[in-house]
């Protein structure tokens, strides 16, 4: 028998996960839950939808939702809105798949107490908590786990990794147009208030280390190491839009250097007024090092001449090679997801191209409707996403105090892992 599962927010990001979620082989039951009236329309009136879903399954709020008889839910709300939707979420007897981060508030300290509360919620309600990053399952992230598995970075020396966003959209999404399509919304207008009131009034400083999740994810699942310490340097705004000031001022970019537990560096940039837009990771180690989309390798032995070249090479792996596979029924069920004019038939015979993100939406789906079957700690958990997010905070909290070489909290690995 499937699961039930409730859609939280439908907007720009939200509707992406909408036909994968629901052809889910494991997933019996779909409902949607958005405080627009209109985008809950769209998909209660789609055809694709018919089978697993009923009328009564359409909810205005995430406090009816919370009432309803459902296994789980997908928040996919403002991510200054996660955290304590996500709590009242797991406290209500659901599961809960959260788009990122785990929340984006200008305060680190009270970012850091409801990752201390999200943490204590998962513990105590016993319920299965997923943070939804996508760079987690983009191809090369995948390879790497592997050949970390493998031990074959061999001692790991140092990474880098990238999450620029430019607000203009000169060179790719306009993050100014996707921040005001967030705020017209009637959630959006009731937390951009609260949000002026409580932070940007009291001249507490945003930085983009506090959307941490897209460049710390990569090094710290392939190295499997948190952070012991940072230090930080960021920029002002240039001042030529308003942007910045729209969202209370501080950081345009955050540039940070980590001391990590395994002993390697990392250095992470956090870029939102940068000209290009870029993601993606360089990872070193003695045997392996991951650059320019390319594997390098060395076979370390001891040599016994001075000419003895140790055995290397250089792989450059497709996307399609680098990443794990989906069980066949699943990819069955999401190229009909991703094409619902295909039938059956001629399904059975095609390949799965995973879409989203570097083709990580049908993964992230895949892994939470799975670890809610099986009973299992999901990957991206709640101690793995607090340490993510903790970096990123400290991370912020260095650049306001000029770079000061700052302690990283941590909770630990999740229990069983
Ligand atoms: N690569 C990524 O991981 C990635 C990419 C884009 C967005 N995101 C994340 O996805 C989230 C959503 O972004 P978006 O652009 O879709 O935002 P959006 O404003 O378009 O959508 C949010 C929706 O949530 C609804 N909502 C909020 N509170 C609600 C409540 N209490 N009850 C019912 N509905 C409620 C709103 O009405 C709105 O429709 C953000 O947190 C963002 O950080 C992640």
């Amino acid at each position: 028998m499937g699961i039930s599962i409730g859609m939280v927010g439908l907007g720009q990001f939200g509707r992406g996960f909408v036909n994968l979620f629901k052809a889910h082989p494991m997933v019996d039951r779909i409902a949607f839950c958005d405080m627009e009236p209109d985008r809950i329309k769209k998909w209660a009136d789609d055809p694709f939808m018919k089978h697993k879903f009923q009328a009564k399954d359409a909810y205005s709020t995430l406090d009816e939702i919370c009432k309803s008889d459902l296994d789980a839910l997908v928040i996919i709300t403002q991510p200054q809105l996660h955290a304590p939707q996500c709590i009242q979420a797991m406290k209500s007897g659901k599961h809960v798949f959260s788009a990122v981060p785990i929340i984006y508030l200008p305060d680190g300290n009270e970012m850091l107490e409801w990752c201390d509360k999200m943490i204590a919620t998962v513990k105590s309600t016993g319920q299965r908590y997923m943070l939804g990053e996508t760079s987690y399952y983009v191809p090369e992230a995948m390879f790497l786990r592997r050949k970390q598995k493998e031990g074959a970075f061999g001692r790991f020396i140092s990474a880098v990794d990238e999450y620029s966003h430019d607000y203009s959209g000169a060179h790719g999404c306009s993050l100014r147009k996707v921040q005001l399509s967030r705020d017209a919304s009637q959630a959006g207008i009731a937390s951009i208030k609260i949000m002026r009131q409580k932070y940007f009034s009291q001249g507490i400083l945003y930085g983009p280390m506090h959307y941490p999740t897209h460049s710390m994810v990569g090094p710290v699942s392939i190295m499997n190491a948190h952070a012991l310490k940072v230090s930080a340097i960021g920029t002002k705004p240039t001042g030529y839009d308003d942007y910045f000031e729209m969202s209370g001022g501080g950081f345009s970019n955050e540039t940070a250097f980590f001391h990590m537990s395994n002993g390697a560096v990392f250095s992470a940039r956090e870029y939102r007024e940068v000209t290009g837009e870029s993601g993606g990771n360089s990872i070193y180690g003695t045997c392996g090092t991951w650059r320019n989309g390319k594997w390098l390798w060395t076979k370390r032995e001891y040599n016994t001449t001075v000419d003895q070249i140790p055995a290397h090479g250089v792989e450059e792996p497709t996307a399609a090679e680098m990443r794990d596979p989906l069980p066949r029924d699943v990819q069955k069920a999401f190229i009909l997801a991703q094409d619902q004019s295909l039938t059956a038939e001629k399904v059975e015979n095609m390949d799965f191209t995973p879409h989203g993100h570097g083709g990580s939406h049908p993964y992230l789906v895949h892994e939470f409707v799975s670890a809610v079957v099986e009973n299992r700690m999901p990957t991206i958990n709640a101690w793995e996403a607090a340490r993510y997010m903790a970096m990123g905070i400290m991370a912020h909290e260095s650049v306001l105090k000029d770079g000061e070489l700052l302690k990283v909290p941590d909770w630990g690995d999740a229990p069983g892992q």
